[in-house]
């Protein structure tokens, strides 16, 4: 007898600390401190969108060019990004992934980020540069769950990957990238230290 795994979701994590990054993420955050308090606009974007949060999403959503210090970040994940590219197969002959966005997300206490994908992009992912004992993980929903009709539930006990969502758990100085079709959100900030992460896109030309 033989069951096989057919059509896989695949999520990437990795550790860029140790690797000397720890003085780079020290850079790293105080520029998104630097940035919120900067960024007028991006704060004034982030009351309709991000409600109690900032992100720069909707202001600075480039912050890899105008930035040394996310510049550094960027060249540090293009390798991590192409290890998940060679993984999932992808024939980027005369093409190449590159990073098209990135912004910052700064969570306090109670701000959620709903379900959504990442459109017009190939690979996502988030590095978290301040991750507060008990700050939420990033909880991916199964991408077949639509079609789920007649399904039966699944077991409350059952083995993670065959749950229909998964929480990677956020941990500071750690990266996740998934494919940018996965859909997931991040549950409500219930403690009281700020959740510091920055997103990024990886589009294909
Ligand atoms: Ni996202």
């Amino acid at each position: 007898m033989t069951i096989r795994s057919l059509f896989p979701t695949r999520v990437y994590t990795a550790r860029l600390r140790p690797g000397g990054s720890l003085a780079l993420d020290r850079r790293l955050l105080a520029e998104c401190h630097q940035l919120r308090a900067d960024d007028a606009a991006g704060r004034r974007w982030s009351i309709e969108n991000y409600h109690g949060g900032y992100t720069s999403y909707g202001s600075v959503s480039r912050v890899q060019t105008v930035s040394p210090t996310f510049a550094a970040l960027e060249r540090k994940l293009d390798g991590h990004v192409a290890r998940f590219a060679r993984s999932l197969a992808f024939d980027l002959k005369d093409r190449a992934l590159a990073m098209t966005d990135c912004w910052v997300n700064i969570m306090p206490r109670r701000v959620a980020h709903g379900l959504h994908l990442h459109p017009l992009s190939s690979i996502s992912g988030t590095y978290y540069l301040a991750t507060p004992p008990g700050a939420p993980g990033l909880k991916l929903e199964d991408p077949r769950l639509e079609r789920m009709m007649a399904a039966p539930p699944r077991r409350a006990g059952a083995r993670g990957d065959l749950g229909p969502w998964v929480v990677i758990p956020a941990r500071a100085g750690t990266l996740v990238l998934f494919e940018s079709w996965l859909r997931h959100e991040v549950p409500a900030n219930r403690v009281a230290g700020e959740r510091v992460s920055v997103s990024f896109n990886y589009s294909w030309f």
